[in-house]
């Protein structure tokens, strides 16, 4: 049995889908289970990071797992949310977890960085065999825009001339499920990006291009971008770092073979995700 946490998020929701096609038995965790359109064959379990017995109740009979954390960088002293995960699959009795990380795996020296290099630690710490994928920019991200799509033609967007190699989420799922399902994969780290390197602003354009819009990328100052990221929680320390390695760094700025190697095909394009996700950006009727 496959656990899947994050069920109803972007990867985990491709996954549970690519999993049940293959008929593998498998089991969506949610916090809503009652809310989630799980496919035909795929077992809901309620399962919520905040309440830990909740995880060893869905975590039991399961002897695979994907993890997934949506805990807010620097929301707690430690990424609780991983800890539990983790220690939910060590008593469980899973033998090979596969955790969603992000790019830098915790390298930098900042607020994010020594979080995430925590939260991959209690994973490759853990006895069990583990993948890491540390995934760039989200291709998912542009979904965001979709209420001022809606609304409008002016779409407000931060570091919108940032470049990075966005990814699909669902090939990250393809890459999560190949992992979960062979043993060639096993204590392996892989850096993922997508098959371009574009801004959000390029990304923008594109997706007009798919709707036939003309939509216009507005790009809010520094000190309206960090406050905006405060104004959704974020502490200082993880808005300074977000805003150093925009300004400074490059990271996932680059298009990696990775996606390739381990699929055997190119990962998707923006313009295929665009398509692909076109419905999410049309106003209700
Ligand atoms: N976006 C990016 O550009 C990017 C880049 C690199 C890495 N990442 C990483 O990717 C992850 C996000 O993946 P995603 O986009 O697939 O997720 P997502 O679409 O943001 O969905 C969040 C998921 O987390 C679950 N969740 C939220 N709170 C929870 C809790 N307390 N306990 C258990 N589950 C909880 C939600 O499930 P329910 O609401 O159904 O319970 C939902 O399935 C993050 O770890 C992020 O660091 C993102």
């Amino acid at each position: 049995m496959i656990i899947v946490t994050g069920a109803t998020g972007h990867v985990g929701s491709e996954l549970i889908a690519r999993l049940a096609a293959e008929h593998l038995p498998v089991r969506a965790m949610t916090r809503r289970p009652q809310a989630i359109q799980a496919p035909p064959g795929v077992e809901v379990v309620y399962g919520d990071c905040d309440d830990p017995d909740s995880l060893h109740a869905a975590f039991n009979g399961a002897d695979r797992a994907f993890l997934m954390s949506a805990q807010a960088t620097g929301s707690a002293e430690r990424p609780t949310h991983d800890l539990r995960l983790v220690h939910a699959a060590r008593r469980a009795g899973i033998r090979h977890v596969v955790k969603l990380s992000v790019y830098d795996g915790g390298r930098s020296d900042d607020a994010l960085g020594a979080w995430h290099r925590e939260a991959e630690a209690a994973v490759t710490d853990s006895g069990l065999d583990w993948t890491l994928l540390r995934p760039g920019r989200f291709m998912s991200n542009a979904l965001h825009w979709a209420p001022m799509i809606r609304r409008g033609d002016t779409v407000h967007i931060p570091f919108a001339h940032r470049p990075a190699a966005s990814i699909d989420p669902a090939d990250i799922a393809a890459i999560a499920a190949a992992a979960l399902t062979t043993e060639h994969h096993h204590n392996s780290a892989y850096q993922l990006s997508g098959p371009e390197v574009l801004t959000p602003a390029e990304e923008l354009r594109i997706l007009a291009a798919t709707l036939g819009r003309p939509l216009r990328a507005v790009e809010p100052t520094i000190d309206q971008a960090k406050a905006g990221m405060c104004r959704a929680g974020m502490t200082e320390p993880v808005v300074e770092a977000i805003v150093a390695r925009v300004l400074t760094g490059d990271d996932g700025a680059e298009v990696l073979p990775t996606v390739e190697q381990l699929l055997g095909r190119p990962p998707v394009t923006f313009a295929t995700w665009a398509r692909n996700h076109a419905g999410a950006f049309l106003a209700a009727d």
